[in-house]
C-alpha cells in the first residue's frame, strides 16, 4: 500500500470501502466501476463545488463508461430542506434513473445528506457513492449511512439510513479549504478525539492538523476507522452510536436559534465545550476536562460560547431527535478518549445547559 493511499472497510450489510487519498476524484470512474458496473450517474453537488470539482468528476466517470448528469443546488445548510430534496427527486425522475443507475454526492456535510436521502426515496432506494470535499464530511457525515435534510422544527428530522456503495475522499480538495470549512470539519474530528482517542486529540491540541498537513491523511483515516468501528456494532443508533452526537445536542440547538447560520461543525464545538463544562461543575467528568476542551477548540479556530441563553438553547433542543419522549440522551465526557450515555428527563436539560455555560 502506498503511504498516501489508505482504505478502510466498513463491514455493515452490504459492506463498502472508504478510500483516502490525494487525486482520487481523476480516478472516481475508475475506481467506481469496480463495485457499479457503468450505468447512469446523477452528481449532486453544489454552487460552490461545481466549479471547482464537477468537471474533474464528470470526466472521469465518462472515461469509465458511465453517462453523467449533473444538478448543482445554492451551497448552504439553508437549502438541506424538502423543497431541494424534492427537486432533486423530479431531476432523477427527468433524467429517468432506473434502480440500476447512481446518485453520485460530491461535496460536503449537507451535499452528502441530501443525496444520499434522495437516493434512499427515489424508487425506494437506488446505489450512491460519496465524494467528500470537505473536511467535515472526510472525517464525519460522508461515513456511516445517516442521510437528512432539516425541517423548520429541527436540524435532520426527515432522513433514511442508507449506507453508500462506496466513499471516495480525495484529500487534495482540502488543501484549499477556506479556514471556515477546515475548522468546521476538525471540530467533529476533535470531537472523536474526546469520544475514543486521546494520541487523535493531543494531534489539534498541538496544532499539527492543518491544511495540506502531513498527518491530515492519517487523522481521516482514524476517524473514519473509529466511527465504522460503531457503525458496524449499532448502524441504526439503537446504543453505542449515540456516543457520535457528542456536542450535538446544544450543538443543533444553536443552529437551529441562529438560523442555519452558524455552520455545523462551529455548533457542535460550541455543544462540546458546553457539555465538559457541564460534566465537570456536576462532577460527572472523571479529570478535570473542559479547560483543555476549549482550549483545543479556540487554538483550532472554534469557538467556546454562544449568546443564546440557556433557556433559549433547551427549548430549541427539546425538538431533537435525541428526545424520546420525556428523557432526553446526553453524551457526557468522563476522560478525554472516554465519555458515556446519560439519561435525563427534559426537565433538567436547562440547568445542565446553565452549568455548562455557567460552571
Ligand atoms: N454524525 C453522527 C453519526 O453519523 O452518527
Amino acid at each position: 500500500m502506498q503511504n498516501d493511499f489508505q482504505t478502510i472497510s466498513v463491514g455493515t450489510i452490504p459492506n463498502y470501502t472508504v478510500t483516502i487519498a490525494p487525486g482520487l476524484l481523476e480516478q472516481c470512474g475508475q475506481l467506481l466501476q469496480r463495485v457499479i458496473p457503468p450505468c447512469k450517474a446523477a452528481v449532486i453537488t453544489d454552487t460552490n463545488v461545481a466549479p471547482l470539482y464537477l468537471e474533474r468528476t464528470k470526466a472521469s466517470l465518462e472515461n469509465a463508461g458511465f453517462s453523467v448528469c449533473s444538478f448543482p443546488f445554492p451551497a448552504g445548510e439553508q437549502s438541506k430542506n424538502l423543497n431541494t430534496l424534492s427537486q432533486i427527486l423530479e431531476f432523477l425522475a427527468q433524467n429517468q434513473l432506473t434502480r440500476t443507475d447512481c446518485v453520485a454526492a460530491l461535496g460536503g456535510g449537507v451535499t452528502g445528506d441530501m443525496a444520499g436521502l434522495a437516493a434512499a426515496l427515489y424508487l425506494r432506494g437506488i446505489r450512491y457513492v460519496q465524494l467528500p470535499t470537505s473536511l467535515l464530511a472526510a472525517v464525519d457525515s460522508s461515513v456511516g449511512g445517516k442521510t437528512a435534510v432539516d425541517l423548520s422544527a429541527g436540524k435532520n428530522l426527515a432522513g433514511a439510513f442508507l449506507q453508500p456503495a462506496a466513499v471516495l475522499c480525495d484529500t487534495s480538495c482540502l488543501s484549499t479549504l477556506p479556514p471556515l470549512f477546515f475548522a468546521d470539519g476538525a471540530a467533529e474530528a476533535i470531537k472523536t478525539g474526546v469520544l475514543f482517542d486521546k494520541e487523535l486529540f493531543t494531534a489539534f491540541q498541538e496544532g499539527l492538523v492543518r491544511p495540506g498537513s502531513e498527518p491530515l491523511p492519517r487523522v481521516i483515516a482514524r476517524c473514519v476507522a473509529c466511527k465504522a468501528g460503531v457503525v458496524e456494532r449499532d448502524e441504526k443508533e439503537q446504543g453505542e452510536r449515540k456516543l457520535l452526537n457528542l456536542g450535538h445536542t446544544v450543538g443543533h440547538a444553536i443552529e437551529k436559534c441562529s438560523g442555519f447560520t452558524v455552520p455545523h461543525g462551529h455548533a457542535v464545538g460550541i455543544g462540546m465545550a458546553v457539555i465538559a463544562r457541564a460534566a465537570e461543575t456536576l462532577g460527572w467528568a472523571k479529570e478535570p476536562l473542559a479547560g483543555c476542551i476549549s482550549a483545543c477548540l479556540a487554538s483550532n479556530d472554534l469557538p467556546t460560547g454562544t449568546a443564546f441563553s440557556p433557556e433559549e438553547l433547551a427549548e430549541a433542543a427539546l425538538s431533537d431527535k435525541k428526545r424520546s419522549g420525556d428523557t432526553i440522551t446526553l453524551v457526557v465526557p468522563e476522560r478525554i478518549g472516554h465519555c458515556v450515555l446519560k439519561k435525563l428527563p427534559v426537565a433538567e436539560l436547562r440547568s445542565v445547559i446553565r452549568a455548562g455555560m455557567e460552571g
